[in-house]
């Protein structure tokens, strides 16, 4: 009787060790990128952002929220799906986005705030992919 017990308890440890791990594991699955603000002033939590970022980041902020909300652009990397045309939204089409926006005489987006912009985007695409 003893030993039918020990491999009851066996089985007991092995379901629960599994349902501990899968939690830890699924869990950040439906986890998404951190936003500070609400409405027109989402923003990225800046704190999400790595010191060496922070400057480009303001970049992205300034250059991008110049004609509109960068609320457009939280939805777009969160959802993965950019709002407007329903389009795809990753580092590509981003890279797209982004060059096309510079290429505007208005946009007053220069090369290296292009680079710095979409530095900034990489690494938020990575961290939301990895939540
Ligand atoms: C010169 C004005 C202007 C600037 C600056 C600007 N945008 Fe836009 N953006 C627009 C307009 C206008 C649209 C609406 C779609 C269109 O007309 O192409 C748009 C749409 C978007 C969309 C939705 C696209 C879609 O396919 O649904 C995203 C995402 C976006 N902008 C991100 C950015 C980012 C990132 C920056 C900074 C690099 C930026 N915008 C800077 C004018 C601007």
């Amino acid at each position: 009787m003893s030993s039918w017990k020990s491999s009851d308890n066996y089985l007991i440890t092995k379901v629960v060790s599994f349902l501990v791990l899968f939690s830890l594991f699924a869990t950040p699955v439906f986890a998404e990128l951190k936003v500070v603000g609400s409405g027109s002033e989402t923003r990225f939590d800046p704190a999400e952002i790595p010191v060496n970022m922070r400057q480009s980041y303001q970049v992205l902020i300034s250059r991008c929220a110049s004609c509109h909300s960068v609320e457009r652009l939280v939805d777009a990397v969160r959802n993965g799906i950019a709002p407007i045309t329903g389009q795809p939204f990753d580092a590509e089409s981003a890279g797209v986005l982004v060059r096309k926006v510079a290429g505007k005489p208005d946009s007053n987006i220069n090369e290296v705030e292009v680079k710095e912009i979409l530095g900034v985007l990489n690494f938020l695409f990575t961290k939301q992919a990895a939540k």
